[in-house]
């Protein structure tokens, strides 16, 4: 495991982007499923106000690790938020998005996408594999859109699986478990301190945290785990 703490999002914004570079560097194209929610928005503002070509955005194709069962244009779509902070911005060609259709019924987007990414992924043992996935964590400790009361979700053998958030009860589609842990990279980023008893109780004591949260339960097969959190969400950690 690798964990940076950074004083400032906007540090952690540029450490993560440092080390994105370092893997566009690696392979002509890579693959990432984007994490949605709060805290990528201020990432996405990030790499849109960097200098044209600071990022070849042609070497990259986005997917995502969950969406909310909500049209394109809703406000709690991941897609919107990913399209109006980063992709109006940077021009990106809608041939390397592939969105999840929160509009579909859920049950049988999650069949839709999951067959979607075997034939755009590479796979293993046909389970695809991202070369970067990009996860959040709840305070809740869910992870993409895999929660606490759902637990046996991670585990499906499905590559994509329909959840229900515990609180709103919105319906939302989310990459299982296993495509999470066969991804090349897995990255948290994780901000605020309505995180830091979750970073904790995860990092401290993994084993006793997998039991209750699906963030606890991301082990990816090729040891490459990276954790970016700022000071506020590692306050529990550093005892500051
Ligand atoms: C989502 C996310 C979800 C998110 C966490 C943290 O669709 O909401 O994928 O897993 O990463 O809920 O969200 P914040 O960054 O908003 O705290």
């Amino acid at each position: 495991m690798n964990l940076q703490i950074y004083s400032t999002i906007d540090n952690l914004n540029s450490s993560f982007t440092a080390w994105l570079k370092e893997r566009l560097a690696e392979k002509e194209e890579i693959t990432i499923a984007l994490s949605g929610g709060s805290t990528p928005q201020s990432l996405f503002d990030y790499w849109a106000s960097l200098p044209e070509g600071a990022i070849d955005w042609r070497q990259i194709r986005f997917f995502w690790g969950d969406e909310r069962c909500v049209p394109p244009d809703h406000p709690e779509s991941n897609y919107r938020m990913t399209r109006e902070h980063l992709f109006d911005k940077i021009g990106m060609s809608q041939d390397k998005i592939f969105r999840i259709f929160g509009e579909n019924e859920p049950a049988e987007e999650a069949q839709r996408y999951g067959k979607l990414l075997q034939q755009e992924l590479a796979s293993r043992n046909g389970v695809p594999m991202f070369d970067i996935v990009m996860l959040g964590i709840g305070d809740d400790g869910h992870t993409a859109s895999l929660f606490p009361h759902q637990m046996e979700l991670w585990e499906s053998k499905a590559i994509c699986v329909p959840t229900t958030h515990p609180v709103s009860g919105r319906q939302r589609v989310s990459l299982s478990g296993k495509v999470i842990n066969a991804a090349r990279n897995v990255v948290f980023l994780v901000t605020g301190t309505n995180k830091a008893e979750k970073v904790k109780e995860i990092i401290g004591n993994p084993e006793e945290a997998a039991t209750k949260y699906p963030a606890a339960r991301v082990q990816p097969e090729s040891g490459n785990l990276f954790w970016f959190i700022d000071k506020q969400a590692a306050r529990e950690l550093t005892g500051s």
